[in-house]
């Protein structure tokens, strides 16, 4: 049996990646022993590692075989894990028929689909995975890369700046705090944010989505408004090109803070358009001698119209910078976080844990993620469905659910047939209540249903990522129960003194106890909830 299950296990492939100055690699020894747990075999590259720190021998102790050629790696592979997306020579290397996972971008590489498609290949591609998934969070290769970039991006501004990035106050005199401005607070942009806000630097930033103000606020920075009306969401989380009207109020806010500023770093990327021109050679001159601007969309076209892409270039006395490989100056924590988000996605694709991968196309994550499946190209994926939508009538909804096996968000309206019978039945019930139970009885269930109902629209109103906070408060309130447990705990009236009585008492101070554990432990879950959304 374990000798036929060995047999079945698929070789994931870790190649040494072949673009000019790439240090990074797609996995690394501690997530080799994972994928060896999984039932995988590993094989690396020589040298795969070395870009990142990581020897062959850490390889081989975590239990990978390390193959000396690229030729022997690609055909011996049934799985391939890169970082940049394979080269015309790579895709010659690959055996027909099998699978790739790593960056593609598919829209800028239509060559690149069609060679692997005549491969047979099966593509995942990690940069078409569905972000706003909450269940893809975990495979995000974009957001760690883009975290690791906007680290670094303050961490280049830092050196080629020539001042302290925090003020202080020595013998030697008073020195100011570097004064940093952040154009897009998208991931990035939040990770410059709070790297630079830690180095004590004062930071400001601007993005056309409102909505980051807070995110702006909660890292340390101050949001700097446009003053022009008009919302930046394009839809996804992501941006779209603004009006002419809006740039033109952008520009003149950007062109003050250029004269205030020491540092600026622009992230501003729209999906599918080149970099939005932000910074123009005017506010470039406009800057102090010495200040920097490390233009994070240099690849996109540049958000300066000073940027060369791939260089650090001196213009008007301003450093700008324009790393195209940004993640890879990180290597070895990117390589760490990439891999980490790949062996999620394995497990995903691998969740029977024998060695193979099965691509469920039914799986919104997976189908995003597939941009070829056995030679056809499967890209672009359907849009997402949208997301649980309130129902606007629960019972019918439940109805319906329930018949068609459907889960969430069925929206099909319940036949009028059943609609009819359920509102007779309901009324039959209440009629029967109304006649037979004690009037008590129909108090408390009115108070019940109402309960319910107000239940039902504080929790479906709230959105989705407070509900931890939201029911742990809930929770906190619910222990109302206190004061019934209050009443009963007073002493028995003179008289009716006995055992009973005393037994109700003890079962009071327990209910006491218990709803107190419930009360103070639901406003603390409440207060850490809360204060990991302001940091
Ligand atoms: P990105 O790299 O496409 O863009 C970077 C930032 O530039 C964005 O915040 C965008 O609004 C901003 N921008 C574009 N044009 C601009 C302009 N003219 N002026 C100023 N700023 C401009 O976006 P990224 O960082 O990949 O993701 C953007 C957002 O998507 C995130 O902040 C997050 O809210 C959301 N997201 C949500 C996820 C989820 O729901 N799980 C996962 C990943 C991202």
């Amino acid at each position: 049996m374990q000798a036929d299950a060995d047999q079945l296990a698929q070789r994931i492939g870790v190649p040494l990646e072949a673009f000019p100055g790439e240090k990074r690699v797609a996995t690394v020894p501690e997530v080799v022993e994972k994928l060896v747990k999984l039932g995988f075999k590993v094989s690396v590259q020589a040298g795969a590692g070395e870009g990142a720190n990581f020897s062959d021998e850490s390889y081989r102790a975590a239990g990978a075989d390390i193959v000396s050629s690229a030729a022997a790696l690609w055909s011996g592979a049934d799985l391939v894990f890169k970082v940049r997306p394979p080269s015309p020579e790579e895709v010659a290397l690959m055996r027909e028929g099998s699978a790739l996972i790593g960056f593609v971008w598919p829209a800028q590489h239509p060559e690149l689909m069609q060679q692997l498609a005549a491969k047979k290949a099966t593509v995942l591609a990690i940069d078409c995975l569905p972000r706003t998934l909450s269940r893809a969070q975990k495979m995000d290769a974009l957001t760690s890369t883009a975290g690791v970039s906007g680290y670094r991006a303050v961490i280049e501004a830092a050196n080629a700046f020539g001042r302290f990035f925090n003020g202080q106050i020595t013998a030697a005199g008073k020195v100011p705090p570097a004064r940093v401005f952040i154009a897009g607070a998208g991931v990035a942009g939040l990770a410059a944010i709070g790297t630079a806000a830690s180095l004590g630097a004062i930071v400001r930033a601007n993005d056309t989505r409102a909505e980051v103000a807070d995110q702006v606020v909660s890292l340390g920075g101050e949001f700097v408004k446009v003053d022009f009306e008009e919302e930046g969401s394009g839809g996804g989380g992501y941006a779209k090109v603004m009006s002419e009207g809006f740039q033109a109020a952008q520009r003149a806010m950007y062109a003050q803070q250029a004269r205030e500023v020491d540092i600026i770093i622009t992230t501003a990327l729209i999906p599918g358009k080149p970099a939005p021109k932000l910074i123009t050679a005017e506010m470039v001159q406009s800057m102090k001698p010495g200040s920097v601007i490390v233009d994070m969309a240099a690849e996109q076209g540049g958000n300066c119209e000073l940027t060369e892409p791939g260089q650090a270039v001196v213009k008007h006395g301003v450093t700008i910078i324009g790393y195209t490989d940004l993640p890879s100056r990180l290597a070895k924590q990117s390589s760490t976080l990439y891999a980490t988000n790949l062996l999620r996605l394995t497990e995903e694709l691998c969740k029977t844990k024998d060695g193979v991968i099965h691509v469920n196309m039914e799986d919104d994550a997976i189908r995003g993620l597939t941009v070829v499946k056995d030679g056809a190209i499967t890209w672009p994926a359907p849009p997402l469905k949208p997301a649980v939508v309130p129902a606007a009538k629960p019972v019918a909804a439940a109805v319906v659910d329930k018949k068609t096996g459907h889960g969430h968000g069925s929206s099909a309206p319940m036949p009028a047939k059943t609609l009819a019978l359920v509102f007779a039945v309901a009324a039959l019930g209440l009629w029967f209540i109304g006649a037979f139970a004690p009037a008590a009885f129909l108090g408390h269930l009115t108070v019940f249903v109402l309960a319910c109902f107000i239940g039902y629209m504080v929790v479906w109103n709230v959105t989705p990522a407070l509900h931890t906070p939201l029911m742990s408060v809930t929770n906190a309130i619910s222990s109302i129960i206190a004061i019934g447990a209050l009443v009963q705990i007073a002493p028995p009236e003179a008289g009716a003194g006995g055992r009973p009585d005393e037994l109700i008492r003890w079962l009071a101070f327990a209910g006491i106890v218990l709803t107190a554990v419930n009360m103070f432990g639901g406003f603390a879950v409440t207060r850490r909830m809360l204060a990991m959304f302001r940091k």
